[in-house]
């Protein structure tokens, strides 16, 4: 980017200099009669011919550094995938169950120092467990293991009784879904994004999963409604639209069990409230399990994981662990501290 922005300026002043130096030295000798006036406004209009080609030469650069760009997150995509693999003889998950964890140890690849040791817990249908601790302690770890992102090193996690490892992909991922902080877009209409999640959905379909969440209006409204071209040009749809847009996806594909890593960083107040209230119906009825990075969602949460070094080290309702004076009660009290008593 910044090597564009420079080269970009650096032809632009060159070009603009050069004509100047012709119009002024060929001025010089036209006015000594050493050459004449038609030569030198030949000269600059050849100069334009020279410095356009190398003006979009730059420009070709700037779309295959774009280019570039994708084609590294493409790969890192097809290199994402290969972490788990199915089972030859695949089972589908059943309909709702307990969402557990039996003694699951994990250290990533490569990695000496195990990321989470011997968690236990279970989650009923329909709770929803909020998980906080400091950064590095495991929180996404425990996360992307309850969604099969990958496979523990040792022990176990179940649905319904059944080891995710035996599961088969289709039914895992319907059965439970990630949904990401940033509501990634690919080229084509709302409908077409929202349908991703579910190829084969309708667009009826499509539209019952932003009606499921509250935001169908909003998304009618655009120009072309749920026709409208979300990437011309860039994206047309504000960050908060983006992450309505995952929601949606979520909706649509209607799981038991939805697994969120609280995005850090806030949008606007007005935005805010518009996911934040999709987000509530979208949760509804389902087995939620959040990072929470902060007070409101730990306090909306059924019980909350303490996650410390690897290790789960409280669990419990927000009530139980406060009174327990531990971690939790020390964590509420440093958020209590560091935010606005409105915010709350
Ligand atoms: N993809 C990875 N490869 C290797 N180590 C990782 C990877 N992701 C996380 N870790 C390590 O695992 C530990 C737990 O990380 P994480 O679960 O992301 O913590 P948290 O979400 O609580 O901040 C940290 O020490 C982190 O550096
Ligand atoms: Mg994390």
């Amino acid at each position: 980017m910044a090597i564009s922005t420079w080269y970009f300026g650096l032809v632009e002043f060159v070009g603009v200099f050069s004509v100047a130096l012709v119009v002024g030295v060929g001025g010089w000798l036209a006015h000594r009669d050493a050459i004449s006036v038609g030569t030198v406004a030949a000269f600059v209009l050849l100069l334009a011919n020279l410095f356009d080609p190398v003006q979009q030469l730059s420009q070709l650069y700037n779309t295959v550094q774009a280019a570039a760009a994708s084609l590294h997150k493409l790969y890192e995509l097809i290199d994402a995938e290969p972490d788990v693999a199915e089972h030859p003889h695949p089972v589908d998950l059943p309909a709702s169950g307990v969402l557990a964890a039996h003694d699951v140890t994990f250290a990533y690849d490569g990695s000496t120092r195990p990321a989470l040791v011997g968690l236990a817990l279970s989650i009923a249908p329909g709770e929803r467990l909020a998980l906080v601790g400091p950064t590095g302690a495991g929180k996404s770890t425990v996360a992307k293991l309850l969604s099969r992102l990958y496979d523990p090193t040792a022990g176990r996690i179940t649905f319904g009784d059944v080891d995710l490892r035996l599961a088969s992909m289709g039914s895992l991922r319907r059965c439970i879904v990630v949904v990401p902080q940033e509501g990634f877009l690919f080229g084509g209409t709302v409908f077409d994004n929202i349908r991703v999640a579910r190829p084969g959905a309708t667009n009826d379909d499509v539209v019952e999963a932003l009606a499921a969440i509250g935001v169908l209006e909003r998304f009618e409204e655009l120009p072309e409604g749920l026709d409208t071209e979300v990437r011309e040009r860039g994206s047309r749809l504000s960050a908060g639209e983006r992450q309505l847009v995952s929601l949606a996806r979520a909706a649509l594909v209607d799981p038991a069990v939805l697994v969120l890593d609280e995005a850090t960083s806030n949008l606007d107040p007005g935005t805010e409230s518009v996911v934040e209230r999709a987000l509530e119906r979208l949760m509804g009825g389902r087995t939620v399990i959040v990072v929470a990075h902060r007070l409101s969602t730990v306090q909306r949460a059924d019980r909350i994981a303490v996650i410390d070094h690897a290790h789960l080290v409280e669990l419990g309702t927000h009530a139980e662990l406060v009174a327990r004076g531990g971690r939790y009660a020390a964590l509420v009290e440093a958020w209590l501290r560091s935010q606005p008593a409105s915010h709350v």
